[in-house]
């Protein structure tokens, strides 16, 4: 069986790195990176710290709205998926690379598989929302991480072909985290050029969605939250914000925070458990806290992955240092034996749920 998976963004290379691993020896997989993410922290550092196979295609397409960004994606997509003719069609989240696939295929009328299906935020103010109601609508087989997700997919009549398998993220957070050593095995490098020693004690905040950042004041809020606090925190600043983030350092000193570039995932992974909490607006991150058993705040408006809120393990918060700060000093417990997001084993039964579909009679 010939199967395309197509990744863009960085979550979806951790996802890919757990599933390819296991596809690859039962079918034959057609690696598409659509190329929008590109920088060699956001890109190329996964593929060679995780051993991703070498994607066969890179469409180059990145930045530009979200219109442009996907329709181009669409049509570079679907010019491969013609020439190479693939059974089935792999794609994981919510980014426009996600969308992109899932449209190409269907019109050609290739199966589509569709890993990490069912979270909904119930407002298409976020953009993802849209990547993800429509990714799930078009597909043949919806794999779930959690049960809240599965409940979204019957509440839309998607029961018949949704099934639970457990997040790929955990299954990378526990082969991957082995690896990930501990913190004083990696360095920073800071946005000053400079390379920075991980500090014994620190916070951990990344801060990338559009909804935060794109107005000034929010991410100054949240940035003067942290560095109010009594430990440094360690910042990764996403490419998306780096100019802002720059100047809002120059502007307000933020002593106590290391503004650095993107880290690879074995060093994220290595942050995460050694951190005091962690402070994020990212899907993957607020998992991983979970996982680490570490308290989160999420600022963000909606609940994306209500299983981490349990017993106060994630919070949200407004991007308001007052709220910030209360999230973070509010009581949390942790019920180690909640273990909501799967077994371990989600990436197995996402290349069984693909290799499910079979081949097609062309
Ligand atoms: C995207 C996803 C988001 C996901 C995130 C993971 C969509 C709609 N959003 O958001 O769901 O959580 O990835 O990190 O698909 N840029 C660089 N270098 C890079 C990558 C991006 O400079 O390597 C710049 C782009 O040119 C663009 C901006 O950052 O101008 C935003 O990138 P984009 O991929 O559009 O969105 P993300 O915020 O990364
Ligand atoms: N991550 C990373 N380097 C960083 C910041 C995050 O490797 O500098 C990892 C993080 O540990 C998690 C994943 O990237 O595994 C989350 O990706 P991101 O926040 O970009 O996307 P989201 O999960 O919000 O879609």
């Amino acid at each position: 069986m010939k199967i395309a998976t197509v990744v863009g963004a960085r979550p979806q290379f951790i996802k890919a790195a757990v599933v390819s691993r296991i596809l690859r020896l039962r079918a034959q997989e057609i690696l598409i990176h659509t190329g929008q993410h590109y920088d060699h922290n956001m890109s190329d550092i996964f593929f060679e710290e995780l051993e991703i196979p070498k994607p066969d295609y890179n469409l180059g397409i990145s930045g530009g709205s979200h219109g442009q960004m996907t329709g181009a994606m669409l049509a570079a997509i679907e010019e491969v998926l013609i020439a190479e003719k693939p059974d089935a069609l792999l794609v994981y989240g919510d980014t426009n690379s996600t969308l992109a696939a899932a449209l190409a295929a269907v019109k050609l009328h290739i199966p589509v598989c569709h890993a990490e299906a069912g979270n909904r935020l119930g407002t298409f103010e976020n953009p993802e929302e849209v990547n993800r109601i429509c990714t799930d609508h078009v597909s043949t087989k919806l794999l779930a991480c959690t049960e809240s997700a599965m409940d979204f997919l019957a509440a839309e009549g998607l029961s018949a072909r949704a099934e639970l398998v457990g997040d790929p993220m955990y299954d990378a957070f526990l082969f991957y985290g082995a690896r990930a050593g501990t913190p004083d095995r990696h360095a920073l490098l800071g946005l000053d050029g400079k390379k920075y020693a991980i500090p014994e004690r620190f916070y951990y905040l990344t801060c990338h969605r559009q909804e935060n950042t794109d107005e000034e004041e929010k991410l100054v809020n949240i940035l003067r939250a942290m560095d109010s606090l009594d430990v440094p925190t360690i910042y990764p600043v996403h490419p998306r914000n780096r100019e802002r983030a720059a100047a809002i350092k120059e502007e307000y000193g933020l002593e106590k925070l290391l503004f650095c570039q993107p880290v690879g995932y074995l060093t994220s992974v290595a942050l995460v458990k050694h951190a005091e909490k962690v402070v994020t607006d990212s899907g993957g991150l607020q998992r991983e806290a979970f996982f680490a058993g570490k308290q989160c705040v999420t600022v963000f408006d909606y609940v994306v992955w209500p299983e981490t809120m349990r017993g106060g393990r994630n919070r949200l918060a407004k991007p308001d240092a007052k709220d910030i700060l209360a999230k973070l000093t509010a009581a949390q417990t942790v019920d180690p034996d909640y273990r909501p997001f799967g077994d371990g084993h989600a990436g197995d039964r996402i290349a069984c749920g693909i290799l499910s579909i079979g081949e097609r009679k062309v």
